[in-house]
C-alpha cells in the first residue's frame, strides 16, 4: 500500500513587498538581495491574517482539486514554525474551520522542512492503514518574527501556505520519504524566545527574531542537501536521469542550482518559486509544487523530487511518482 497526492492547493497574501520596498526600509539593494539569493519579492500577510488563515485558503483548494469533503478528511499534519497560539495546535484550529473535527490534527515543528516531515509522517499512516484520507500543510508568517532592521534576515523571508490531500493506493505514489535533524547546528539558525526559557529576549537580548549565520547556514545547506538526494536515489533503486522534477525547498537561488547540478538535472527542470515568494519556510516546498502543478508542467506518472532544508538543522526529502 502506497500514498498517492490525491491534489494540490496554495495560498499567498495579496500584499507584495519588492525588493525596492525594502530599500527603503534597510540599507539594501535591489541588486544585492537577486544576486545573492535570486529574490525579487516576496508576499506579506495584512494585519490580522495568520498562519491559520493561509492554511485554511491553501486546504481548501487542495480539497477541492482532490474533490474530496471536509468531512472525509481522517489526519491532518500541518508543518509550521508560525502557529497562531502555543497551543492549541494550527492543525486543530483549521481543523474545526473546515468541519473535520474528531480526526486526528498535529503540528509539527521543522522549521523549513516542516512540510516535508509532515509528507513522512502522513505517508506513514496512510501506509500504515491509519489514514484512508489526509491533509498535509506547510503554512508560515515569517515575516512576523523578522527584525525589520536586519538586512542579513529581513530580505529573505515571505509567507505562504501550500497543502496536499493523501489516499491509499496500490500504485506509488510517495516511494520514500527521508526525515533528519541534528540538533547541534542550533546556534547557526534560530529563534531565542520561547515559552519554558520564560518569554525572555534570550542571553544576546536579541528579541523575537530569526538569528541566522547566513554564509555557514548556506554550506552546510548545500553539502546535506547533496548527501539527501543520493539517499533518496539509492533508497528507491532510482537513478538521477529518471527524475522528472526537482521540487526543493526555495530558501537561495544559488542553492537550488547546487542541488540541481548534483542530479545534472537542467534548470528547466526545477521548479523556482524564490524570486517572487521567497523563504517561505513550510510554505515553500507545498507552494511550489501547487504552481507546478497548475501551470501543468508536471504531470500524472512523472518522478518529483522534493527537498528541504531548515533550521535545527532539519532535512528531508521525498520521492513521489505524481
Ligand atoms: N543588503 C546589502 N548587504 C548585505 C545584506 C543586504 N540585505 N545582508 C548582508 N549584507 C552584507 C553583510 O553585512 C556583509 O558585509 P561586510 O562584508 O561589510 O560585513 C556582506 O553583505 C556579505 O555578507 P555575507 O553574509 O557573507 O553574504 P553572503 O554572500 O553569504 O550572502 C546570504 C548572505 C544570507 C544571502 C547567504 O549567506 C544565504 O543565502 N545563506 C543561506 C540562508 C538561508 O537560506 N537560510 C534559510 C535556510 S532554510
Amino acid at each position: 500500500m502506497y500514498a498517492r497526492i490525491a491534489g494540490t492547493g496554495s495560498y499567498l497574501p495579496s500584499r507584495v513587498v519588492s525588493n525596492a520596498d525594502l530599500e527603503r526600509l534597510v540599507d539594501t539593494s535591489d541588486e544585492w538581495i537577486h544576486s545573492r539569493t535570486g529574490i525579487r519579492q516576496r508576499h506579506m500577510a495584512a494585519e490580522g491574517e495568520t498562519t491559520g488563515d493561509l492554511a485554511f485558503h491553501a486546504a481548501t483548494a487542495a480539497l477541492q482539486a482532490a474533490g474530496v469533503e471536509a468531512a472525509e478528511i481522517d489526519l491532518i499534519v500541518l508543518g509550521t514554525t508560525t502557529p497562531d497560539l502555543i497551543f492549541p495546535s494550527t492543525a486543530c484550529l483549521l481543523q474545526h474551520r473546515l468541519g473535520a473535527n474528531g480526526c486526528a490534527a498535529f503540528d509539527v515543528n521543522a522549521a523549513c522542512s516542516g512540510f516535508v516531515y509532515a509528507l513522512g509522517v502522513a505517508n506513514a499512516m496512510v501506509r500504515g492503514g491509519q489514514s484512508k484520507k489526509a491533509l498535509v500543510v506547510g503554512a508560515e508568517t515569517l515575516t512576523r518574527m523578522l527584525d525589520w532592521g536586519d538586512r542579513s534576515t529581513c530580505v529573505l523571508f515571505g509567507d505562504g501556505a501550500g497543502a496536499v490531500v493523501l489516499e491509499p493506493s496500490e500504485e506509488p505514489g510517495i516511494i520514500t520519504t527521508k526525515l533528519h535533524a541534528d540538533g547541534g547546528y542550533k546556534h547557526l539558525l534560530y529563534n531565542p524566545v520561547g515559552v519554558s526559557v520564560g518569554f525572555k529576549p534570550g542571553e544576546d537580548n536579541a528579541g523575537v527574531r530569526v538569528l541566522m549565520s547566513g554564509s555557514e547556514v548556506f554550506k552546510v545547506a548545500v553539502k546535506t542537501l547533496d548527501r539527501i538526494v543520493g539517499e533518496t536515489l539509492e533508497a528507491a533503486g532510482m537513478h538521477e536521469s529518471q527524475v522528472d522534477w526537482l521540487i526543493p525547498h526555495q530558501a537561495n537561488l544559488r542553492i537550488i542550482e547546487a542541488t540541481a547540478k548534483r542530479l545534472g538535472l537542467p534548470m528547466e527542470r526545477v521548479i523556482v518559486t524564490v524570486d517572487r515568494h521567497g523563504n517561505t519556510s513550510s510554505g515553500s516546498v507545498p507552494l511550489a509544487l501547487d504552481e507546478a502543478v497548475r501551470s501543468g508542467r508536471v504531470q500524472r506518472g512523472q518522478n518529483l523530487l522534493l527537498e528541504a532544508f531548515g533550521g535545527g538543522f532539519t532535512w528531508a526529502s521525498a520521492l513521489i511518482r505524481y
